[in-house]
């Protein structure tokens, strides 16, 4: 089953309006349609709506990098609806980032809940999932992917996953240079993959499955080469239009 490749920006909390000009302008220019790869960009909330007017007319999509877990608007202060994603034209949404888990006490339910909100607003979900070091140094690699998928195969089953996207993101890799080996990246998206396949064969081999955690342009093309390796999700090399291109170029 051949999956098209996806390289997302997760713009994290950074830039304002002059830099995101600047690096969109970069972007637009740079990446052309290339039937090849699907290229996603994940602003902050502010700027939702001026980068989504940018890309207007473009093939670079639109998506968040969270969201509610209600599927109805109401008093919940400071939250934002999957509803009004959808408003500014997202169309994909990152759920259960490590750092949502780690620094706002996202559990595996809440994320679970993220993403079927996510899907009952008709956004694309970006699962997240990943270990910490210890997790991977005593082992548990594969519990801990197991337990994160499987909070949300319960709540929303497997079929699910025909609409939504995984990204394996080790945590001991995410903005500290330390990326994952090819062979480390694949082992752990052929365990996701196995993790689906018990559920149903055909969502296994159509689900996407991202690598995430210091992707640079100069380590993509090793990481993509790999048969379970389905694209990225990129954080600090997505902030330069240069640095980003040139990762999506390597999704061939
Ligand atoms: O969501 C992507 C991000 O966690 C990876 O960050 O800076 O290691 O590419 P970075």
């Amino acid at each position: 089953m051949s999956r098209r490749y996806m390289v997302a920006g997760n713009w994290k909390m950074n830039g304002n309006r002059a830099e995101n000009a600047v690096l969109l302008d970069g972007l637009l220019a740079g990446a052309g349609a290339n039937a090849k790869v699907e290229i996603l960009v994940c602003p902050p909330f502010p700027y939702l709506d001026s980068v989504g007017a940018r890309l207007q007319g473009s093939a670079v999509l639109l998506g968040a990098q969270n969201l509610s877990e209600q599927d109805k608007a109401g008093a919940f202060t400071g939250e934002v609806l999957g509803a009004m994603l959808r408003d500014t034209g997202c169309g994909h949404v990152i759920v259960g980032h490590s750092e949502r888990r780690a620094l706002y006490g996202e559990t595996d339910e809440l994320v679970a809940r993220k993403y079927q909100a996510a899907q009952k607003a008709g956004l694309v979900p970006v699962l997240c999932v990943g270990e910490t070091l210890a997790e991977r140094e005593g082992g548990q690699t594969e519990a801990v992917l197991a337990r994160q998928l499987a909070a949300v195969l319960d709540l929303c089953g497997a079929d699910s996953f025909a609409g939504a996207v995984i990204a394996y993101e080790p945590v001991w890799a995410i903005g500290t240079g330390k990326t994952a080996t090819p062979q480390q990246a694949q082992d752990a998206h052929a365990f996701i993959r196995g993790q689906l396949r018990g559920r149903s064969a055909k969502i296994a081999d159509s689900t996407r499955i991202l690598y995430g955690g210091s992707v640079k342009a100069d380590n993509a093309q090793a990481l993509f080469a790999n048969p379970d390796v389905d694209g990225g999700l990129i954080g600090g090399a997505s902030l330069k239009a240069a640095d980003f291109l040139a990762i999506c170029a390597a999704a061939q």
